[in-house]
């Protein structure tokens, strides 16, 4: 457990922002001997490559999404197509109720999540992870670009990666195939990712001594449904177009023979089968 009160009072010995990606902000964490990230759910739209839009704050279960589907999300086109003055009032209010309800799903996402890894070392399947460890509760103060900010709730402490493979053009040296094997050792224990792009391709997963790592927890699941739903046929080919669309020429035929092969392996049909198999 990390008792970290003193970063509270002490303004000025903030955590500088090592990288933020859409749903975790990531801080270099000095206080451990060895080299460790410590990450905790994003609350700072600002720091969003994209801005919170209606589509970001879908809720995971059916129900809830079909709800939101049928409300926010047209409520909040609507707000887009009104002409001012109307417009001028209502866009603000929209933007902050989205925000809101993105700063709350991410957190509530980011504590599914610590319990993914809690199962993955349960079931002895967590060697496909970076190494990491939950934490419930921290008090931190960190450096954002706005300024300090004191922050009170749960953290992920990771191994600090030097290859963490978020880039397009950095995913043809890495062996897929790791990425695929990993994925299998994940559905046999009940655990899946979430995410088309970590699921083909070594995009967020971490090049480390002892080889590809996943780093980008964020979209492990245990909901069966959502991780077969995220490897959709037409999720996988928008991807693909995706990617393809991105590689140099140069190695597009790598790309894709590589891009093919994960995806005759990683499919809803092969989950079901391997899904808590052990
Ligand atoms: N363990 C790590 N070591 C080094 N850099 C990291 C580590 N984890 C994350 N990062 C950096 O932070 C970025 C955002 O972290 P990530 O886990 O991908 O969060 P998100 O779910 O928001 O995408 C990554 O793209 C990477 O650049
Ligand atoms: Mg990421």
């Amino acid at each position: 457990m990390i008792c970290a009160s003193e970063w509270v009072v002490d303004r000025s010995a903030a955590l500088p922002l090592l990288a933020s990606g859409q749903t975790q902000h990531v801080f270099p964490w000095p206080a451990s001997g060895a080299d460790e990230v410590i990450k905790v759910p994003a609350f700072d739209s600002r720091l969003r490559a994209t801005p919170v839009v209606a589509g970001d704050c879908r809720p995971v279960r059916t129900i809830p999404r079909i709800a939101y589907r049928c409300t926010i999300e047209p409520v909040s086109a609507l707000v887009e197509h009104l002409g001012d003055p109307v417009a001028h009032v209502l866009r603000p209010a929209r933007d902050r109720l989205l925000t809101r309800l993105w700063r709350a799903l991410t957190r509530r996402a980011f504590l599914r999540m610590l319990e993914c890894i809690r199962v993955a070392e349960r079931t002895g399947v967590q060697g496909v992870l970076l190494r990491s460890r939950p934490v419930d509760q921290v008090a931190l103060m960190l450096g954002l670009p706005s300024g300090p900010v004191a922050y009170f709730g749960p953290a992920l402490m990771q191994e600090r990666a030097d290859g963490f493979v978020d880039a397009v053009p950095a995913l043809p040296e890495a062996d897929w195939d790791l990425v695929v094997d990993a994925q299998h050792a994940l559905w046999r224990h009940g655990l899946a990712i979430a995410d088309v792009a970590a699921a083909l391709t070594p995009f967020n997963w971490a090049n480390t001594r002892d080889g590809l790592r996943l780093g980008d927890t964020g979209s492990l699941t245990r909901d069966q449904s959502v991780a077969e739903a995220a490897l959709a046929p037409s999720t996988v080919a928008e991807y693909r177009e995706y990617v393809l669309a991105r590689t140099p020429s140069v190695l597009k035929r790598t790309v894709s023979q590589k891009l093919d092969r994960a995806i005759r392996r990683i499919t809803p049909a092969a989950l079901r089968v391997l899904w808590c198999s052990g």
